[in-house]
C-alpha cells in the first residue's frame, strides 16, 4: 500500500505536472509527444546493446540549480525551453535541468564503466552527479559524454545540468544560426538548454571512443578505430550486406588507420542510397555501426568543371533547409515528423538538401543516408553584421573541427560550407583560405564551400552564388553582391526562389511581429496558382542555364515556412504543400535531363 502510494506522488510530482504549453502554430505531431519524447537509439554509428534513456520529465528553473534544486517546474527532455513542447516556452540565459535516476540492472555489468551521453545542450553544460562535477562542454550542436562510474552509486543518484546561453548577450558571440533574441523575418526563436537525447551506457574499461569509416566507389574502406587506451589492440571489422549477408572481415588495429576492400559493392547513391551495417570489435567492446559506398569528386566534362558522384555528374537540387519547428524550435517533435520533410523531397524529386546554419540530430543524417539525398551541411555562423575578436573566432575554429570530427562518416553528407553570406566573415584577411585546407585535411573526402554567398576570394571546391529570385547559376552575366563566374569551380546557385505565398491565418506562426514582417520577403504571390506559375518560371529560367552555361547544382529557397517568412513548399505547420506536385516533379526532371544531356557532349 505504501509503496503505491509513494508512487503516485512521485508520478503525481513528475509526469502530471508537465503539461505541453499552446505554442503560436501547432503540427499534426505536438500533442502526440507525451512524455516519453525520442526513445529511439540516438547514436546509429556506435551502437551498443546496453543503454539507457535520461530523456522525459525532469525539473527546470532559472538560475543555477546548487541553491534552486529540487524547487523547479517541470520540463520536457529534449526540448529547447522556448519552445511549446517543453511546457516552459521562455527564454533564459542561465538555466538549470535536474532529475533523479537509477542505473538500471540490464546496464550494469562487472567491470564496465558507465557513460552519460548528451546529443547536444545549448550554450554550455555544468553537469553534476550526485553533486560532484561530472564535466561541462561548450557549444550548442555538438555530442559530449562523460565517465560517471565513479559518482554514481545503488538506487536513486541525482543528475543537475546548469546551462549559460549567451545568444545575443553583450560581450559574446558564439555560433547560432537563426537565433535571435529578437526575431524578425529571416532570424527566429532562439534554443536553449538540453535540445537533444541524454543517455546512459555502459562500456568496457577500454572502449571505443570514435570510429571513422569511409568507404569508396573501389570498395576500399578507409577505418580508424580510437580507443581510450591501448595503442596496439586488434580491431575485427565485419561489413554485411542488405540481406545479412557477410562481405568481408578484416583485422586492423586500434588508433592507427587502416584500410580493406570490398570485392564490388552496391555503391550509394541519391537514387540508391545503399547501406552496408558494420560490426567492430576491440577487445571487449563491441558496437555496430553502418557505411555507404560512394566516391565524391571534382572532373572537367566539356570544359566545365563538375561535382562527381561515383565518378558521374548529375544535377543535384535541393532546398534550404533550416531545420524549424513551431512546436519544438531546434527539436523535431518526433523520428515521424522529421522524416516527413525528408520524404516529402524525395516525392517532389529533390536529390539533396543545405542544412542551413544548424546542426541536426544523428538520426537526421542517418535518415538522408538512408532515403537518399545528398547533404550541404552549413557551420552555424556567428551573427550576422559583426566581427568575431580573435578569441571568439578562434573558439568558432574550433567548433567548426567538432561539425567535421561528428558528422564525416555519413555517406549523405557531401559538402561542408564554411561561411554563408558573409556572416560575421573577416575580410581583414581570409580565414576561409586556411580554414578550406583545415577541413580537407581533416576530411579529404569531401568538397568545400568556403563561403557560400556574397564574400568570395576564390578559396573552396564551388564557386556559390546566391540570388533572388530569379538565378544566376555559373552564368556570364551577375549582380552586384555576387562575382563573375570563375570557371575553375563547380558553379552552384547556393540560394534563389524565396517566392512567398500568404496561405491563411491557420497555417501562420500566430505572433504579431512576425506576421508584420512578412512583407520582407522577396516576392508574394497572391495565391497557390501563382505562385507556383512563378516557380515554374524561376525552374525554367534554371533549367536554360543548365543547357547554356556551367550550372551543376542550385539550392531552392526553402523546405518550409519558418515564423514570418512564408516561402516554404510546406507552411510552417507542414499542413499545406504548396507545390503542384506533378509541375515540380517535371520541373525537376527536366533540369536532371539538361545536365544529363550535357553529360560528355563534346
Ligand atoms: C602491445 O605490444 C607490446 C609490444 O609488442 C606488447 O608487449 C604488449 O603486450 C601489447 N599490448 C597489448 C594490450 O596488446
Ligand atoms: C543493419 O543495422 C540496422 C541498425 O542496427 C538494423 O536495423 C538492420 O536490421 C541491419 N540490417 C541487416 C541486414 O542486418
Ligand atoms: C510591412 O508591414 C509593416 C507592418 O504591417 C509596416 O510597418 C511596414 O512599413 C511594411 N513594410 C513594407 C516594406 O511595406
Ligand atoms: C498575411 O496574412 C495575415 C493573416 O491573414 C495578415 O494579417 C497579414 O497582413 C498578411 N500579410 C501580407 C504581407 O500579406
Amino acid at each position: 500500500m505504501r509503496t503505491s502510494l509513494l508512487a503516485l506522488i512521485s508520478l503525481a510530482s513528475s509526469a502530471l505536472g508537465y503539461e505541453v504549453k499552446t505554442p503560436p502554430l501547432d503540427t499534426d505531431w505536438t500533442y502526440k509527444v507525451g512524455t516519453d519524447p525520442w526513445p529511439e537509439y540516438p547514436r546509429p554509428q556506435l551502437q551498443r546493446s546496453r543503454w539507457q534513456s535520461l530523456n522525459g520529465i525532469w525539473q527546470w528553473g532559472e538560475g543555477t540549480s546548487e541553491s534552486a534544486y529540487p524547487q523547479g517546474t517541470d520540463v520536457l527532455v529534449p526540448s529547447c525551453i522556448e519552445s511549446a513542447l517543453s511546457g516552459v516556452m521562455q527564454h533564459a540565459q542561465t538555466s538549470w535541468f535536474a532529475r533523479e535516476f537509477e542505473v538500471s540492472k540490464a546496464l550494469k555489468r562487472k567491470g564496465d564503466k558507465i557513460l552519460i551521453n548528451f546529443e547536444a545542450v545549448d550554450y554550455q553544460a555544468t553537469v553534476y552527479v550526485n553533486d560532484e562535477l561530472a564535466g561541462s562542454h561548450t557549444g550548442g550542436y555538438w555530442r559530449f559524454s562523460f565517465d560517471i562510474t565513479d559518482l554514481i552509486k545503488e538506487g536513486k543518484n541525482t543528475l543537475r545540468v546548469d546551462v549559460f546561453d549567451p545568444t545575443d548577450a553583450q560581450g559574446y558571440m558564439i555560433p547560432v544560426g537563426k537565433q535571435t533574441l529578437n526575431p524578425s523575418h529571416i532570424f527566429y526563436t532562439p534554443c536553449s538548454g538540453i535540445w537533444q537525447s541524454v543517455w546512459l551506457e555502459s562500456v568496457p574499461a577500454q572502449h571505443i571512443t570514435q570510429l571513422d569509416v569511409a568507404a569508396d566507389m573501389h570498395g576500399t574502406v578507409d577505418v580508424t578505430v580510437t580507443t581510450n587506451g591501448g595503442s596496439n589492440n586488434t580491431v575485427h571489422i565485419t561489413v554485411t550486406d542488405d540481406s545479412g549477408k557477410d562481405v568481408a572481415n578484416a583485422r586492423g588495429r586500434a588508433n592507427k588507420a587502416f584500410s580493406f576492400k570490398v570485392g564490388s559493392p552496391s555503391l550509394w547513391s541519391p537514387d540508391s542510397p545503399t547501406l552496408y551495417n558494420l560490426t567492430v570489435t576491440v577487445g571487449d567492446d563491441k558496437v555496430t555501426s553502418y557505411t555507404g559506398f560512394r566516391t565524391i569528386a571534382t572532373g572537367e566534362i566539356d570544359g566545365i568543371k563538375r561535382p562527381l558522384i561515383n565518378g558521374e555528374f548529375f544535377f543535384q537540387f535541393g532546398t534550404l533547409d533550416q531545420g524549424f519547428w513551431p512546436d519544438g524550435i531546434h527539436t523535431p517533435p518526433n523520428h515521424e515528423a522529421m522524416v516527413f520533410d525528408i520524404k516529402q523531397l524525395k516525392d517532389l524529386g529533390f536529390n539533396m538538401l543545405r542544412k542551413h546554419i544548424k546542426v541536426e540530430n544523428a538520426l537526421f543524417y542517418r535518415a538522408c543516408d538512408e532515403l537518399g539525398l545528398l547533404l550541404i551541411q552549413d557551420m552555424p555562423s556567428m551573427p550576422v553584421n559583426r566581427l568575431p575578436n580573435a578569441e571568439q573566432q578562434k573558439e568558432w575554429e574550433r567548433q567548426l573541427d567538432l561539425l567535421i570530427e561528428q558528422h564525416k562518416n555519413y555517406p549523405s553528407i557531401y559538402t561542408w560550407v564554411i561561411y554563408n553570406e558573409g556572416w560575421a566573415q573577416i575580410t581583414a584577411y581570409h580565414p576561409e583560405e586556411y580554414l578550406t585546407e583545415r577541413l580537407k585535411e581533416l576530411d579529404p573526402t569531401r568538397l568545400v564551400d568556403a563561403t557560400s554567398g556574397w564574400i568570395d576570394h576564390g578559396y573552396g571546391d564551388w564557386h556559390d552564388n546566391h540570388h533572388y529570385a530569379n538565378p544566376q547559376c555559373g552564368t556570364p552575366f551577375y549582380s552586384l553582391a555576387s562575382t563573375p563566374y570563375d570557371n575553375k569551380r563547380i558553379a552552384i546557385q547556393g540560394e534563389f526562389g524565396g517566392i512567398g505565398q500568404n496561405v491563411s491565418e491557420e497555417h501562420l506562426w500566430k505572433v504579431q511581429a512576425a506576421i508584420n514582417t512578412i512583407n520582407q520577403t522577396y516576392e508574394i504571390d497572391e495565391t497557390i496558382e501563382a505562385w507556383n506559375y512563378r516557380g515554374h518560371v524561376l525552374l525554367s529560367e534554371l533549367r536554360d542555364q543548365v543547357e547554356k552555361w556551367a550550372c551543376s547544382a542550385a539550392i531552392w529557397t526553402q523546405t518550409t515556412d519558418v515564423e514570418g517568412e512564408v516561402n516554404g513548399l510546406l507552411t510552417y505547420d507542414r499542413r499545406v504543400l504548396r507545390p503542384d506536385v506533378d509541375q515540380w516533379k517535371s520541373d525537376i526532371q527536366a533540369l536532371k535531363d539538361a545536365a544529363k544531356a550535357r553529360n560528355g557532349k563534346k
